[in-house]
């Protein structure tokens, strides 16, 4: 780890960052969305294809024996990354909405009964919304959810008010993709527990942000994409208590689950191989191994401090431009900023950005509950990882200036 961090030379290790667009040099601010990929990471997928692609688990030769080597390497390298006690706790996913299914239809399908109460908040992304709403219709269980304020926060105490022997199992987000809060998941978690309900963290957006500890936040399920910690799309992982993943039917069958297939009965395979049926993305999941090494060489604290202090500056530069309003300000929050401007739709505020080589997301963020609930159909949003620098920052809050002035412009020449 290093003790302060270079960003200039971490920037050379992002080879997609330098180059132009629409004739500008790119600054790319929609990192919630996906990641960039370090050098280390693309080679490693490139060593894979050219050098040991094979099957694992599988062949008696030398290559699939690599092959396997490597990708069980990724497993323990995860569990250290989460915390998790035992490696057979790591479950590989294609990512977050594939892990939070896995449970929803394992989990859900096992332990949930008509009248049971599911409870999630919202500020949920579609992923931890729909998986337990299609179990709940199945089920007739009925599901719960948290309320927001105006700054972005969870309201814990309404929170605790809806809990009682009924709530069966709580999906929260960790760290809020639209809005950039990072909910106090501890509490939940401890009052979760006091009436028994298990707990599963979304951690698409905590992951990349700062370091996570399972067994110290007590969680019964934490689910992460790799594509978000600089790693590759198509794999993810699901960390699950070994004792629930045990007492869980498998999710898909297949090849890999199975310990013998008979027509008459089929036994399944041990952790972690009864959740994983079929052909894994195993390249993919080779080189989520150095996105973390990537990570742990710059250093989670260090990352957090840069990140932080991109987020202070970012957040002071924007609320002094005429006409933005800052959707989400929450106290504890990461690099996330949504945010709308007067008299412009956030669409053609991205277009319009886009045009200067900025990158940022705008929609509803698949969180359409939540932009209901702040009145709104969606946001322009800035999403900041450990190569952005105050620079880029400057030259978008300069963009963004430039647009109020001449929407402000043209407005008063209208009226
Ligand atoms: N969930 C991702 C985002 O927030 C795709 O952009």
């Amino acid at each position: 780890m290093l003790n302060s961090i270079d960003i200039n030379k971490i920037r050379e290790e992002f080879p997609v960052l330098n180059q132009e667009v629409n004739g500008f040099p790119l600054v790319y601010f929609d990192n919630a969305a996906t990641s960039q990929k370090p050098t280390e990471v693309l080679e490693a997928l490139n060593g894979y294809y050219r050098g040991y692609n094979s099957n694992v688990h599988r062949g008696a030769h030398t290559l699939a024996a690599k092959a396997t080597d490597a990708f069980e390497a990724t497993r323990e390298k995860v569990r250290d990354f989460v915390g998790a006690a035992h490696t057979e706790e790591i479950i590989f996913t294609k990512g977050t909405t594939e892990a939070i299914n896995l449970v929803a239809y394992s989990y859900g399908r096992a332990f949930i009964k008509e009248g049971d109460e599911i409870m999630i908040s919202a500020m949920e992304h579609h992923s931890n919304i729909v998986p337990w709403q299609v179990l709940c219709e199945e089920k007739g269980a009925v599901l719960k959810i948290i309320p927001v304020s105006s700054e972005g926060e969870l309201d814990y105490e309404a929170f605790e008010n809806l809990l009682s022997e009924k709530t069966k199992f709580v999906a929260v987000v960790h760290v809020s993709n639209s809005l950039g809060t990072v909910n106090d998941v501890q509490r939940i978690i401890a009052a979760a527990k006091k009436v028994g309900a298990k707990v599963l963290l979304d951690g698409a957006q905590s992951s990349p942000h700062f370091n996570i500890d399972v067994q110290a936040l007590d969680c019964d399920f934490y689910v992460f994409s790799g594509h978000k910690i600089y790693g590759p799309t198509g794999i993810g992982a699901l960390y699950g208590k070994k004792e629930i993943l045990e007492a869980m039917p498998p999710f898909l069958g297949g090849g890999e689950m199975i310990k013998e297939v008979t027509f008459a009965k089929t036994t399944y395979n041990e952790l972690p191989y009864k959740f994983e049926a079929g052909t894994p993305n195993i390249g993919d999941t080779v080189a989520l191994k150095n996105a973390i090494e990537f990570i742990e060489r710059i250093g989670k604290d260090n990352i957090a401090d840069h990140e932080n202090s991109l987020l202070l500056y970012a957040t002071e530069k924007m609320r002094a431009i005429p006409g933005i309003r800052l959707v989400g300000t929450a106290k504890n929050k990461v690099s996330v900023i949504s945010f709308l401007m007067e008299g412009v739709h956030h669409f053609d505020l991205g277009m319009m950005l886009d045009a200067r080589g900025i990158a940022i997301r705008t929609g509803h963020h698949c969180t359409q509950p939540l932009m209901n609930e702040f009145g709104i159909d969606g946001t322009a949003r800035l999403s900041l990882a450990v190569y952005n620098t105050k620079e880029e920052i400057d030259t978008f809050v300069k963009a963004l200036s430039n647009i109020a002035n001449r929407f402000s412009k043209q407005k008063q020449k209208i009226s």
